[in-house]
């Protein structure tokens, strides 16, 4: 039975998505608010994590064990890493790596958890093919990418910061919450996807652009990820 977890980091990522949900039901667990219910008639809880990695994680293990979730979807904003991806395109992963961590002195590769021999982990083909449709369907204007998020305990406002990320994982885009939850979906073997709207470049300018795209760029998102549940 299809079971989706849908993950924003903040209210403005899930509200939209709150909004729509029929017969809803919300449980407490670790400070979060799990809103189960049924969008476009799938099963469905939405979730607001709270900002980075600790928190995503945590999530993620909670829509497995307390939910049994069958897939999950990260939506939410992010900084673009990609001159083809501007402030209100859409990135659907391809893959996710940890831009913040560092063992390379004991020769893993820049990004690598150590001992778990993976680096990017692959969002599933099913759902990206799900997101394609619904852009392709329902906004075929929107300009969007498949391509890889890069998360890290930071936000990105710096081109030094940000071209340091380019040339270490060939990134599209950088986030706080990504490759958390596609490590935990992959650990406890769930289907994910993650969907971003690009808020900002990233860079010196992200300081202006963030706060006067997110709101946007957020509720753009979320309307891709209500239309691609019925393609699931
Ligand atoms: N989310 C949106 N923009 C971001 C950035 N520049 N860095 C990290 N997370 C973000």
């Amino acid at each position: 039975m299809v079971k989706v977890g849908i993950i924003g980091a903040m209210e403005l990522e899930v509200s939209a998505l709150k909004g729509q949900l029929a017969g809803i039901n919300i449980k407490k667990k670790a400070g979060m608010e799990f809103c189960e219910g049924k969008i476009c008639g799938v099963d469905v809880v939405v979730v607001r994590c709270g900002i980075g990695k600790v928190n995503a994680a945590l999530c993620v293990q909670i829509l497995c064990d307390d939910f049994g979730v069958s897939h999950i979807i990260n939506t939410g904003v992010a900084g673009s890493l990609n001159n083809d991806l501007n402030i209100g395109d859409i990135l659907i992963s391809k893959d996710a790596v940890h831009h913040d961590v560092d063992v390379t002195i004991f020769s893993y590769k820049i990004g690598e958890v150590p001992q778990l021999g993976i680096r990017e982990f692959p969002a599933d083909a099913g759902l990206i093919s799900a997101a394609e449709k619904a852009i392709k369907e329902k906004q075929p204007d929107l300009n969007y990418r498949v391509g890889r998020v890069a998360s890290g305990d930071q936000f990105i406002s710096s081109s030094e910061v940000k071209e340091r990320i380019i040339k270490n994982f060939e990134a599209d885009c950088a986030e706080m919450e990504g490759a958390s939850i596609a490590h935990g979906a992959y650990l406890n073997g769930i289907p994910f996807v993650i969907i971003r709207a690009i808020s900002d470049k990233a860079d010196g300018s992200a300081e202006q652009d963030y706060p006067s795209f997110e709101k946007a760029a957020a509720a753009h998102c979320a309307k891709l990820v209500a239309d691609m549940l019925p393609l699931i």
